[in-house]
């Protein structure tokens, strides 16, 4: 009885300990000791290749049968591709990288999560995101697509700088992603040192490149414009022969050594200024000293006839004077002509500034757009951002309900059992009463035996005296009155003796019921002495 009362705690408590055991993985897994491995670099790939998104669960983890997600949050819809128990849900997957993107089967029991994308597109380019939703982990990869569409650079000739009696030449290349370097070379392979590298982007995300060089006449004069993407190993050159004699006109002649266009522009309006000056000036000059052959030269182009009339007019001037008209008026048309040509340059440059003003008002308005966009961009980012905060909190609050109702099953489940045991002890208790209840009985049994078997003993003595007695009696041929009365007596009691038998038979019936055992000594007890009063 004491071993059964401790019985409780022996039996629950490993119980108790198992459940605290798996609580606590329960909680590792939640809180997440496996952690996702993404790559720790930007992948440069070139359009047209195939790439492998790194990422891995750490430790190791079967995530064969579980829910696994590859999104870009740019992307509307944002699946790259979702699986769940290595069944893939195509239905759920961006069009554009349908039969592109595939996971490792074989990989995914020992965690290995990473996705392949076929035949990447400059479009690609992004931020993708490894996600496995039972562990609330994530790890992001971001891929760079190259662009295929460089060009390769084109060289010009910018300008001359005096000052170093050099030619600046200008290099541009456009189509460009990710971002390239532009390097000038001589022909010995040597770096130029340039001016800064201009970087324009465009609405298409592309790079455009420029940048200018002053070539002296030290260099070698074969140079190399080279236009590399190091990451993806992309480069474009162009070589441009600049001839020897070039480098002495530059020396030699008046140069123009900043060619921005307004400066340009306001040198040739003061030539032209001098110009009209200077013809002005030499028009009078002529109206003073010869008056007449002014008429002939005002239409001096108009046609060769003129020319001829006015050459045949000529030669009947004095010769001197002949020769000095001739001079001033091939001074005139050189003039003329250096003057129409000015204001042809004039009117191009001014074209030029009206198309530049236009190409920047133009410029202008896509930055704005673009601007615009980023801020569209950033605002979804947020409402994506509070969404999945709210998602979080949720989840939070879940996985405490979760915790919360396993405790309570866990006080349901103690009580439960102590209740068992309590019940246990008491049916033990009655056991143990019954036990001793029939051992009660069976005492009392032996006792009744024991009564009986000293009575049938008392019994046949009696037997015995009264055959002894009834001996004397036959023996004895008259009988006396007090010995006819002891004889009575003796009778009496005798039959008294079955009664009491009886009795006894009684007394052991109501254990009959209750015990089979008990039957077969009872039967002897009733048996005998009924025989034995039946034979009197
Ligand atoms: C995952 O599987 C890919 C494809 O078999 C393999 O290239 C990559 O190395 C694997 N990553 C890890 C962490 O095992
Ligand atoms: C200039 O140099 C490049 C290599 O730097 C070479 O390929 C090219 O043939 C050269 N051109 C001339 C005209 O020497
Ligand atoms: C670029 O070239 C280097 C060595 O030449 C090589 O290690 C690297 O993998 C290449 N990168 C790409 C993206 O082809």
């Amino acid at each position: 009885m004491a071993h059964q009362q401790n019985g409780p705690f022996p039996q629950s408590l490993p119980k108790a300990f198992s459940v605290l055991i798996f609580i606590i993985l329960l909680k590792d897994v939640c809180n997440g000791q496996p952690q996702l491995i993404g790559p720790s670099q930007v992948l440069v790939a070139r359009a047209g290749d195939d790439v492998i998104l790194p990422c891995h669960v750490e430790p190791a983890y079967d995530v064969s049968t579980i829910t696994l997600e590859w999104t870009r949050s740019s992307l509307d819809p944002r699946f790259v591709y979702v699986s769940r128990g290595s069944q893939e849900l195509e239905k759920l997957k961006n069009p554009s990288f349908k039969g592109r993107t595939s996971v490792f089967v074989d990989e995914l029991k020992y965690g290995n999560i990473s996705l392949k994308i076929s035949k990447v597109k400059s479009d690609d380019t992004g931020t993708y995101k490894c996600y496995v939703p039972v562990l609330e982990k994530e790890a992001f990869v971001e891929l760079v697509v190259a662009s295929d569409a460089a060009t390769s650079p084109v060289i010009s000739l910018s300008g001359i700088d005096k000052n170093r009696g050099g030619v600046v030449l200008q290099c541009e290349s456009a189509g460009w992603y990710p971002e390239p370097e532009l390097l000038w070379l001589d022909g010995e392979g040597n770096l130029l040192s340039a001016g800064p590298t201009e970087t324009l982007r465009g609405p298409d995300d592309l790079y455009t490149v420029s940048s200018r060089v002053t070539v002296e006449k030290r260099h070698s004069n074969n140079i190399t414009c080279r236009v590399q993407q190091r990451n993806t190993n992309q480069s474009r050159e162009t070589h441009i022969h600049v001839p020897e004699d070039f480098f002495d006109i530059t020396s030699s002649s008046p140069s123009v050594t900043d060619t921005s266009p307004v400066s340009l522009a306001l040198c040739i309006l003061l030539l032209i200024l001098s110009v009209v000056f200077l013809v002005r000036r030499k028009r009078k000059h002529l109206m003073r000293t010869n008056r007449r052959p002014k008429d002939q030269t005002e239409d001096v182009r108009v046609s060769t006839e003129e020319d001829r009339e006015r050459e045949q007019f000529n030669m009947k001037l004095p010769i001197t004077s002949r020769q000095q008209l001739q001079e001033e008026q091939q001074r005139r048309e050189d003039a003329e002509n250096t003057l129409g040509d000015l204001q042809n340059d004039k009117e191009k440059l001014e074209n030029e500034l009206q198309d530049e003003k236009k190409r920047n008002v133009e410029q202008e308005a896509k930055l704005k757009e673009l601007e615009k966009k980023n801020t569209e961009i950033i605002n979804q980012l947020q409402q994506e951002k509070e969404t999945l905060e709210e998602l979080k909190k949720q989840l939070e609050s879940k996985n405490q309900e979760l915790s919360d109702s396993i405790s309570e099953l866990n006080r349901e489940k103690m009580i439960k059992e102590s209740e068992i045991n309590t019940m246990k002890n008491q049916l033990e208790s009655n056991k143990q009463e019954m036990i001793k209840s029939e051992r009660e009985k069976d005492e009392i049994i032996t006792k009744l035996r024991q009564t009986i078997v000293t009575l049938e003993s008392k019994l046949q003595e009696e037997k015995q005296r009264r055959e002894k007695a009834e001996k004397q009696v036959q023996m004895l041929p008259t009988e006396t009155e007090e010995e006819k009365q002891k004889k009575e007596e003796t009778e009496k009691k005798v039959q008294t003796l079955p009664i009491k038998s009886e009795k006894i038979s009684h007394i052991n019936s109501p254990s009959k019921q209750k015990k089979k055992r008990l039957k077969e000594p009872q039967k002897e007890v009733k048996g005998q002495p009924k025989n034995e009063c039946c034979a009197f």
